[in-house]
């Protein structure tokens, strides 16, 4: 007997690259067979009758707060925003309350995410201030090390190329992949009065002036520079691994950059954008500019459109949400009291789907983008990300539907503010079942499961929520 089927639907054939009619056989936590009777016995019949059934959608970079920011966002709302969103798998960011740069830290986080979570979860790890940590880290299973090149997490002094190229080094010694967020050291007090400068000189929105702040230049400076400070400290070769990963792109000239490395190096460096660098641009017109303020910035409509091509193109390899959740009271006042980031989770599938559809891009690029290259990241590329008997049954059932503006007062991420609401951008694809390691987590559009141990470590989830018994409704054992 199968623990779930879903009926009726087309499912993305990894193979023929296209939607291909069938039903699928889920039991203990696997997809078991493709193409089966409809109506087989099972425990949970899933109809996807005129629905799309693709591999969970899998987001390499998200926010999710908890330890002591869990009033911004905990492990159980951000995760039950991206199972909202048709997300199975996310890995997410060391720049909390405290940092997840030590040991200590990191196990602590990773507990609370053990005992809370929706959707399978991975960790990044900030650079510990002591490097001798990094082995322990890696043993932890962190997924990589995250440089925020604007602004280091620890104190220490990215300027310096001694002092980053030392760090960059370590890191790449202890085998771990390296994750930035290009750009320079910037402090908050020269950032205001740039900015101030530009509204008053340039007749500028404070959109446009906070992208000019944190410029396209600055971000594809960062790039090279960082990109130059791995091969340096990989004595130069071409084939420095671990691959260097650079978040959310934003602007063709940070493109430029990565394909110049890429034509000297080919595969030292994989790329991510979001969707709100390919769909929104700092020259739309928001509701109110503080809740789309986000680094990187929105940039010009050009920008956008060049990151949208590179998606499809493959320059860019994977699209990822930058989930970054902050409360509505923080985000509602004058623009630069604002933090930067919103939350994107809850609609992301829906989000991605209609977005690059609309763009002319395939299914067959969706499912690349946001399946089978950031599973191949994180190195799950044999059990996720892909639709195929023997892997695991992440997977999400998504229909088309009148088109609509996404409403932030739906979300599950406790952040409920969004740009893309304040500009009016509509969604015409809904997210109505999801399945993650063969448990069924959203029904017809509602929250069904419960949360379980779904930590990812050194490419595989630890324990399989449903290994040794529990329901497929409802998940199983802690
Ligand atoms: O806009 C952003 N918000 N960019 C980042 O890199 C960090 C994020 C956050 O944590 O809020």
């Amino acid at each position: 007997m199968l623990d779930i089927a879903i009926d009726h639907g087309s499912y993305f054939d990894p193979v023929r690259r296209e939607l291909v009619k069938g039903n699928i056989g889920i039991k203990n936590g696997q997809v078991v067979s493709i193409n089966g009777k409809d109506g087989a016995d099972c425990e949970i019949d899933l109809d996807a009758t005129g629905a799309i059934v693709l591999p969970g959608f899998i987001d390499v970079h998200a926010h999710m707060r908890d330890l002591e920011q869990s009033y911004k966002e905990t492990f159980a709302s951000g995760t039950k925003a991206a199972v909202h969103g048709g997300v199975t798998t996310l890995v997410c960011m060391p720049n909390t309350r405290p940092a997840a740069s030590r040991p200590s830290i990191v196990a602590d986080y990773m507990a609370r995410a053990r005992v809370a979570s929706y959707c399978n979860v991975g960790f990044y790890c900030g650079y510990p201030l002591d490097d001798r940590d990094l082995p322990v880290l890696k043993e932890q299973g962190v997924a990589g090390v995250k440089v925020y090149m604007e602004r280091s997490l620890g104190g220490l002094d990215w300027a310096d190329d001694a002092v980053l190229g030392t760090a960059v080094r370590h890191v790449v010694e202890a085998g771990l992949p390296l994750h930035v967020h290009p750009g320079i050291v910037h402090t908050k007090e020269a950032d205001g009065l740039a900015y101030l400068q530009l509204l008053q000189d340039e007749n500028l929105t404070p959109l446009q002036a906070y992208s000019r702040v944190h410029s396209d230049a600055m971000e594809a400076d960062g790039i090279a520079r960082f990109l130059g400070l791995t091969s340096a400290a990989c004595g130069g070769e071409a084939s420095c691994k671990p691959v260097v990963h650079i978040c959310h792109v934003s602007s063709a000239r940070a493109i430029q950059a990565i394909q110049g490395w890429r034509a000297r190096f080919p595969g030292a460096v994989t790329a991510e954008a979001t969707p709100h660098h390919m769909f929104l641009s700092c020259d739309d017109r928001f509701e109110k500019d503080a809740v789309a303020k986000v680094l990187q910035p929105l940039r010009p409509r050009s920008d956008a459109e060049a990151v949208f091509r590179a998606v499809l193109d493959g320059t860019v390899d994977m699209v990822a949400s930058d989930h970054a959740p902050h409360t509505a009271d923080e985000k509602l006042v004058p623009f630069l009291d604002a933090p930067s980031g919103f939350p994107v989770l809850d609609a992301y599938a829906p989000l991605v789907l209609t977005g690059m559809g609309k763009r002319g891009a395939p299914l067959d690029s969706i499912v690349r983008a946001c399946c089978e290259a950031p599973a191949a990241k994180l190195g799950l590329g044999a059990s996720k990300g892909i639709i195929k008997k023997g892997a695991d049954a992440d997977i999400v059932v998504a229909r088309k539907v009148d088109p609509r503006v996404p409403r932030a007062d739906e979300y599950q991420s406790q952040s409920r503010i969004s740009p893309y609401e304040g500009a009016g951008v509509e969604v015409e694809w809904e997210v109505v079942h999801v399945v993650v390691n063969g448990d069924l987590q959203l029904e017809n559009g509602l929250l069904v499961g419960q949360p379980a141990n779904r930590l990812l470590s050194k490419g595989r989830v630890r324990a399989p929520p449903r290994a040794g018994g529990g329901s497929p409704r409802g998940g199983g054992k802690t």
